[in-house]
């Protein structure tokens, strides 16, 4: 989390480094601050709250400087507030953070022990005063290079020093950095997505390394200070694909993109003349991989526990999962001709991160499905799936989600015919049917005015449940994420057929249930537990498909319908509702629904 951003020109930068840090805010969105260098004196701002609150001030303070830092905060060490904001600051340097340093409270006393005086309660503090007292006896690169010796844990650091006009170093360890190339300036950043109104060409740098720029110049380093060349690549994706156009909220915009990006993606990997599935240069035979773990987090997390259903379904191999924050602690037993696959919206979240790195390191083959392509994830991975949705700015995952879910889907039909688990007719047959599943989406986007209506409820419930069997119960789960992280309201994702085991006893009269039934194998019985909580009092909304038989039920409160698909394809169509369930009751709060309390979109701490 934290984003920050660097700016090394000859015109005055504050401005650019505002526009910078508004599509940062994503990662974190507490406070922000910025620093800059004129006339040999470092000029800070800082503010509580959001971007616009800091742009106020810099107004105010006629902020000059052709070179600056800028910093947007996800708090981890230290309340949100003015102090705590970043850049932190020494008569000689000024530093911007994304990350934790874990030692800081061993470093912090051996400063004070030096004299330093701190000002914050931040980690990262430690860095400030570090780097100044190196720089007593030593030159700014072999400053850097001891300074960076002593830290632990994770890193992204863009510093400007007092006697150095136009330079900015950055550094990385674990958090992720860019660099951006422009005419007459350079750029440092937590992604491409910051400096895109700058420059299209990109430089990322990988763990341990930095790098000086000035605004003619950029440089690379390992962490031992050897010169390291690097490729510049070139971004593609346009300007608008950032834009809310006429959306109140970027997540309105991605739940009705769904279908466009469903389609992009199933032109990616579907072969329409000989409904075939492409996926070329797999570095291994496909057919020798016997077993699968598929890690992730939070939505990511979600999609991987679809993806067990179908590959279960589908194929006879050996899947698991993980959520990436326990696999990476666990006493792993590696396995050979396992395939280890990270799914990652953003590439960068840390855990899932750490989890890939650690395969690496025991030279697992490794597989990602991400959506941004030039992500930390998508790199360091032996292979890539991308989801191809366009870039997802609303915290909360909705198109990314049905992305991820579409490539592993794809990719179980792939290796269940590889192996001979499902015969070709059956194969090409659940390919067509996947071709017409954006045209069932949008469809089912069209049952919006009724979920308006029905969020009230939900919007003033002390608390809900999501109850759903097989391969609608990863779906229920997802929901009550999407319910809670949005609209700040209790709520549980729950296998329906457990709710006798305990969970019952939550139910009383009017708690909003959500039952996710489609007329799969599982219909008969996942309404049977309905009704065990109808009897108990629960408000019951039903999310079922259309069909011509009726639901044989008494006292359902409120029924949805989503079109109807082969089993496989449900999921993807019982998703569209609960997002839009969850929109609209943070709407009706009056949330912040694409920037919810608490969170950030790329969570790069552990
Ligand atoms: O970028 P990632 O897909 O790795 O992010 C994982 C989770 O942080 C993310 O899915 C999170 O749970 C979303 N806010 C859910 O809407």
């Amino acid at each position: 989390m934290c984003g920050i951003i660097g700016i090394t020109s000859s015109k005055p930068v504050s401005s650019a480094i505002i526009n910078s840090l508004r599509k940062l805010e994503y990662r974190g969105y507490d406070s922000a601050g910025l620093a800059t260098l004129s006339e040999g004196i470092i000029n800070e701002v800082k503010s509580e709250g959001r971007v616009e609150n800091l742009e106020k001030n810099i107004a105010i303070k006629n902020m000059q400087g052709s070179v600056g830092i800028g910093h947007v905060r996800w708090a981890t060490h230290g309340i949100p507030n003015t102090i705590n904001a970043h850049p932190h600051s020494s008569n000689n340097v000024s530093i911007v953070h994304n990350g934790i340093i874990e030692n800081s409270t061993i470093l912090k006393k051996f400063l004070i022990s030096k004299g330093h005086k701190f000002k914050s309660q931040t980690d990262t503090e430690v860095i400030v005063h570090l780097i100044t007292e190196y720089l007593k006896e030593n030159d700014l690169k072999n400053s850097i290079i001891k300074m960076l010796n002593q830290l632990h844990g994770s890193f992204a650091l863009g510093i400007i020093f007092k006697d150095q006009p136009d330079l900015i170093v950055g550094a990385r360890r674990g958090s992720p950095l860019a660099v951006g190339y422009g005419p007459n300036e350079n750029y440092l950043g937590s992604d491409s997505y910051a400096l895109k109104s700058m420059t299209n060409k990109i430089s990322y740098l990988n763990d341990g390394e930095f790098c000086i720029l000035k605004k003619n110049l950029v440089e690379f380093f390992n962490e031992k200070g050897a010169k390291v060349n690097k490729k510049v690549l070139e971004l593609s994706s346009s300007e608008q694909d950032y834009d809310k156009g006429d959306f109140k909220h970027f997540m309105a915009k991605e739940i009705e993109e769904q279908p466009t990006t469903l389609k992009n993606c199933i032109k990616e990997y579907i072969d329409n003349i000989n409904n075939d599935i492409n996926i070329y240069n797999f570095p291994w035979d496909l057919k020798k991989i016997s077993s699968i773990t598929l890690i992730g987090c939070g939505t990511a997390y979600h999609s991987c526990l679809m993806a067990k259903y179908w590959f279960e379904e589908l194929t006879s191999l050996d899947v698991t999962i993980d959520i990436a924050s326990e696999f990476r602690y666990r006493k792993n037993r590696f396995k050979k001709d396992n395939l280890y696959v990270f799914v990652s919206q953003s590439g960068e979240t840390a855990d899932t991160y750490a989890a890939l790195d650690l395969c690496n390191k025991n030279n697992m083959k490794t597989c990602s499905v991400v959506n941004v392509i030039e992500s930390s994830i998508a790199r360091d991975a032996n292979f890539v799936l991308p989801i191809h949705c366009g870039p997802e700015i609303g915290v909360a995952s909705t198109k990314a989600f049905l992305g991820q879910m579409l490539v592993l889907y794809i990719f179980s039909l792939k290796l269940s015919v590889l192996n001979k688990d499902l015969d070709k007719k059956t194969y090409v047959n659940k390919i067509k049917d996947l071709k017409n599943l954006p045209k069932l989406v949008e469809e089912t986007l069209l049952t919006e005015s009724k979920i308006q209506t029905i969020s009230s409820t939900f919007t003033d419930a002390k608390g809900s449940m999501f109850l759903g069997r097989g391969f609608s119960y990863p779906i229920a789960l997802e929901g009550a994420l999407k319910l809670k992280e949005l609209a700040y309201v209790h709520a549980e994702g729950y296998p329906a057929g457990e709710m006798k085991h305990g969970p019952l006893a939550l139910i009383e009269d009017g708690m909003p249930v959500v039952v996710l039934a489609p007329r799969d194998n599982y219909y008969q019985k996942t309404i049977s537990n309905m009704q065990e909580v109808i009897a108990r009092g629960a408000k019951v909304l039903l999310i079922t498909n259309k069909s011509k038989d009726e639901v044989m039920s008494e006292n359902i409160w409120q029924t949805i319908e989503v079109e109807s698909a082969n089993d496989d394809l449900l999921p993807f169509l019982l998703t569209v509702p609960l997002q839009k369930l969850a929109y609209y009751s943070a709407l009706k709060k009056g949330y912040d629904i694409d920037k919810p309390r608490n969170l950030a979109k790329s969570v790069t701490v552990e």
